[in-house]
C-alpha cells in the first residue's frame, strides 16, 4: 500500500488510472477505523481496482463546541489494518494541504442539509459536502462508498453528485452492528462501561418500531411513540430527534408509504450517537432493516 500525503501526488495517480481506464473506488473516512469502515472497503474491493481509502479528520464539519480535538486519531493502527486488507492507496492529507490559507469555497446541498442532523449541527453538512467534493475532484473515483449509518449524509452526497454532474456513483452500504445492536462508530470509544451498555437502547428502540410495524401499525406518530417508550427505559439516554422521513425528500411522513427511514440522534451521557433503520415496502407489508 502506498501512503499519499499531497494532493498533487494523489491527482497524478488518479490521472494515470483514468488513462488506463481502471475502475477506481474511493472510501472516504475520518480514521479510527472499525468493521463498519472495513465493510465499505470490502464492497469497494469487490467492484473496483485500485481502491483508495482517504483518512482526513475534516475540521470544517465539526462545530465550535464539538469534539474535533478529542476525535480519536489512530493513524498507525489504521495504516496497518488497511495494509492487511490489501488496500492500494491511503490518501491522508493534512488540514493545511486541504485548506490552505485563503481557502474560501463551500458546497451546500440546499434543503436536505438543514434538517435532522443539520438542524442539530449547523454547518456540519456544508463541511461534509465541501470535503467530499474536494476528495472526488482529487481522486476522480468511478465509485465512492458510504455507510447507511449516516443515511442523511449519503443522501446529500448522492444529490450533490447528481446536481453537479460528477462522474462518481455513490454506493450506500449496510450498517455494521455489535452483537447487542449498537451501530459501530469511531465515537463509541467515548462510551464508558455503563454508557456502552445503555447505548444498545438506540437500536432496541428501532427494533421496537420494527415490531410495531410487524403488528400492523402504519401511523408514524404512534410508531415514534413506541420508539420513545423504548428509549425512556434508559435514563442515561437523552433523545435529540427521532423522525420517520421519506428516503428521497427526507421530509416527515404521516403514515408509512414508499421507502422511508426512521432516523434518530441521542446523547448517552456526553456522547452523541446517531442510528437509523430502513423501511421498505414488501408486498402488502414493510420490511424493516436495522
Ligand atoms: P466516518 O465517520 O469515518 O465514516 C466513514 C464512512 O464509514 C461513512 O460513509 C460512514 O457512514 C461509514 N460508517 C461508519 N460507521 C459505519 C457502520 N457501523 N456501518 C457501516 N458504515 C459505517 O462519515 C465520515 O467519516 C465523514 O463525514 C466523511 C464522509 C469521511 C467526510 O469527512
Amino acid at each position: 500500500m502506498e501512503t499519499i500525503h499531497t494532493i498533487e501526488w494523489m491527482k497524478q495517480i488518479a490521472r494515470e488510472n483514468r488513462v488506463h481506464e481502471r475502475v477506481l473506488g474511493l472510501v472516504p473516512t475520518m480514521g479510527a477505523l472499525h468493521e463498519g469502515h472495513f465493510s465499505l472497503i470490502g464492497a469497494a474491493q469487490r467492484e473496483c481496482a485500485p481502491v483508495v481509502v482517504s483518512l482526513f479528520v475534516n475540521p470544517k464539519q465539526f462545530g465550535p463546541a464539538e469534539d474535533l480535538n478529542k476525535y480519536p486519531r489512530t493513524l498507525e493502527a489504521d495504516r496497518a489494518a488497511l495494509e492487511a486488507l490489501g488496500v492500494d492507496y491511503l490518501f491522508a492529507p493534512s488540514a493545511q494541504e486541504m485548506y490552505p490559507p485563503g481557502f474560501r469555497s463551500a458546497v451546500v446541498v440546499e434543503g436536505l442539509s438543514d434538517r435532522l442532523e443539520g438542524r442539530s449541527r449547523p454547518g456540519h453538512f456544508r463541511g461534509v459536502t465541501t470535503v467530499v467534493l474536494k476528495l472526488f475532484e482529487i481522486v476522480q473515483p468511478r465509485f465512492a462508498y458510504f455507510g447507511r449509518k449516516d443515511a442523511q449524509q449519503a443522501r446529500l452526497i448522492r444529490q450533490m453528485s447528481a446536481d453537479l454532474n460528477l462522474d462518481t456513483d455513490v454506493v450506500v452500504c449496510p450498517i455494521v452492528r455489535e452483537a447487542d445492536g449498537l451501530a459501530l462508530s469511531s465515537r463509541n470509544v467515548y462510551l464508558s462501561g455503563e454508557d456502552r451498555r445503555a447505548a444498545a437502547t438506540l437500536s432496541r428502540s428501532l427494533a421496537a418500531v420494527r415490531d410495531e410495524i410487524a403488528k400492523g401499525e402504519r401511523d408514524t406518530g404512534r410508531l415514534l411513540d413506541a420508539l420513545r417508550r423504548a428509549l425512556a427505559t434508559e435514563p442515561r439516554v437523552a433523545l435529540d430527534y427521532a423522525e420517520i422521513v421519506d428516503n428521497e425528500s427526507l421530509e416527515p411522513v404521516a403514515s408509512l408509504r414508499g421507502t422511508c427511514y426512521v432516523l434518530l440522534a441521542a446523547k448517552v451521557s456526553e456522547t452523541r450517537l446517531i442510528d437509523n433503520a430502513l423501511i421498505e415496502p414488501d408486498g402488502d407489508s414493510f420490511c424493516v432493516t436495522l
